[in-house]
């Protein structure tokens, strides 16, 4: 038998490639960016699946891609992609809320409708969503960002239960981690005297690097974790 596969989404930087590092020695590994050429690290023996999640059509081929190709040997699924298009929310663009809303929100549900059947089927399998700690601290020019991270935490608490209703017997795990400030490519692009701001909330006086969040992820789908349902995991430095 093969490894068990893991799919991760937005694996191509930050958080999700990191994860890929982590986990592709243990797992065989579904790498998703919103194109292919985008991943460019651990595909020797991995796949790569591409959609961008705010497109529709894009997001429903992918649901099925996942499930046709892959879906025997599947065993625990990432909801990493996500994306922020910060402003006022008065000045923000409703197609950015529509954006933000399906990237962050609408395509976790759906990746999650699809992966909960295939392991209702096989009694087992974990399903990881990215929150953000925004989710529970509000953040001023993030208002659409954190209601669809929010809405994440939610989503996997309700369907952890959801899930416990439907099966008997069953190892299927939904959780949600909600990283706080972490050095990826989305928060370098943040201006130096805002990173200031946000270190001045962190008792662990730094931000946190990709890998920490991947060491817990690892953890988290694992066997080890076996007891850990319906939990939002706070990896944040104490950010408050
Ligand atoms: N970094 C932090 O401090 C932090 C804190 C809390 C939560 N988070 C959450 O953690 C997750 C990863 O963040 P990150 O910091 O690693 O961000 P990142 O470096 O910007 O990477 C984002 C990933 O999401 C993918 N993605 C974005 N828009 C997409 C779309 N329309 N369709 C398909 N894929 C798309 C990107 O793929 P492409 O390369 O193909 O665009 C990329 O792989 C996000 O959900 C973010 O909200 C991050």
């Amino acid at each position: 038998m093969g490894k068990p596969k893991v799919l991760i989404t937005g694996a191509s930087k930050g958080l999700g490639l990191a994860m890929a590092k982590k986990l592709n020695n243990d797992y065989c590994l579904i790498l998703h960016a919103s194109k292919a050429e985008n991943i460019t690290e651990f595909t020797d023996g991995n796949y790569i699946l591409a959609a961008d999640l705010s497109n529709p059509e894009e997001l429903k081929e992918f649901c099925k891609q996942v499930k046709n190709e892959h879906g025997d040997d599947l065993y625990a699924v990432i909801n990493n992609a996500g994306m922020s298009l910060d402003k006022p929310l008065t000045f923000q663009p409703e197609k950015d809320i529509d954006t933000m809303i399906a990237v962050n929100l609408k395509a976790p549900i759906m990746i999650s409708k699809t992966v909960a059947k295939i392991f209702g089927l096989k009694g087992k399998g974990v399903i990881i969503n990215v929150s953000s700690c925004v989710a529970e601290t509000g953040n001023a020019f993030q208002s659409v960002y954190a209601a669809t991270k929010a809405g994440l935490i939610a989503f996997s608490k309700s369907l952890a239960k959801e899930v416990g209703i439907l099966y008997h017997n069953h190892q299927i795990r939904i959780l949600s981690i909600s990283p706080g400030f972490i050095q990826t490519p989305m928060t370098d692009a943040i201006p130096e005297t805002e990173k200031e701001k946000y270190l001045k909330m962190i008792p662990a006086q730094r931000f946190g690097n990709a890998d920490e969040i991947a060491e817990t992820v690892a953890f988290l789908i694992s066997d080890k974790a076996s007891y850990i349902n319906g939990s939002n995991i706070d990896i944040n430095g104490g950010l408050f």
